[in-house]
């Protein structure tokens, strides 16, 4: 599938679409109404707007909680407008989301870190004793990364990150603390695992069966895939290990 028919295909395009289609279904019940002596105003419209949208959400087969995101984004621009936030501090938040998120409205994999915890079980998992090639895809701000390459000065340690802003402030992060540690602006999608000894992914269940097509097809012999918290449908893991007590898995599929 091409990028182009992926960015169609995503949820977030497909609920825009959907907003759209609502729009002049919308015009026609303000118009019913207006015939019928009812002028609508702009919260009735709105409410409107919303069931047309969650209505079409649910034709589509959209997930349950789109619905919801999709009755109350009209209501919520309206009120957004009452607010009068200043256009230029509205455009700088969307700014810094945009530069924050990037494709996540795409790739459905939106930026939270793991943790201290996931980096020691991580760093504990990995092979001792020989140079070694790992790699974070979506390494996020590059806690995970930095972490491990203290820990391990013998190894080479990268992190790629698509979105721009945590990719920048990861790279900032590595030249304050002098670390060695390479951070690269881009896709993992892009990359072929066969160069790396180990994958550390912290992603989403949405990325999961692409992720382990790639990871069958490009790992070699004697190398591992780690993800936190989302397990592959298609594949049992080798291990399992449980960073925090009650918390999600870090499983791993050795090669
Ligand atoms: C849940 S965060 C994990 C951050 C970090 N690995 C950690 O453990 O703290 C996932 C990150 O993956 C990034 N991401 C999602 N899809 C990606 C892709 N295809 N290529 C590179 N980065 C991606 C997101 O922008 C996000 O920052």
């Amino acid at each position: 599938m091409s990028r182009f028919s992926r960015i169609l295909r995503a949820p977030a395009v497909q609920a825009l679409f959907l907003q759209c289609a609502s729009f002049p279904l919308t015009l026609g019940a303000v118009y019913l109404a207006a015939r019928a002596g009812l002028a609508l105003d702009y919260p009735h419209a709105a409410l409107a707007q919303g069931i047309f949208a969650a209505a079409l959400t649910w034709w589509r087969g959209l997930a349950a909680w789109w619905r919801a995101i999709q009755f109350v984004f009209p209501l919520a621009l309206l009120g957004a407008r009452q607010v009068a936030i200043p256009p230029a501090v509205f455009l700088g938040l969307f700014l810094f989301l945009l530069l924050l998120y990037w494709s996540t409205f795409r790739t459905q994999v939106p930026y939270y870190p793991s943790g201290r915890k996931v980096w020691e079980a991580v760093a504990a998992l990995l092979p001792q004793g020989r140079a070694l090639d790992v790699i974070d895809i979506g390494s996020g701000l590059g806690g995970l990364v930095l972490d491990l390459q203290r820990r391990r000065p013998d190894a080479r340690i990268t992190g790629i990150e698509l979105a721009p802003l945590p990719w920048l402030a990861s790279r900032l992060r590595a030249q304050l603390a002098g670390s060695p540690a390479r951070f690269v602006r881009g896709d993992y999608e892009s990359l072929d695992f066969g160069h790396f000894d180990a994958v550390f992914a912290y992603l989403s269940p949405a990325a999961m069966s692409a992720l382990w097509r790639k990871a069958a097809h490009e790992m070699r012999p004697g190398s591992m895939l780690l993800s936190y918290e989302f397990g592959i449908r298609e594949r049992t893991p080798s291990r399992i290990v449980r960073p925090y007590k009650d918390g999600p898995a870090l499983y791993v599929w050795d090669f």
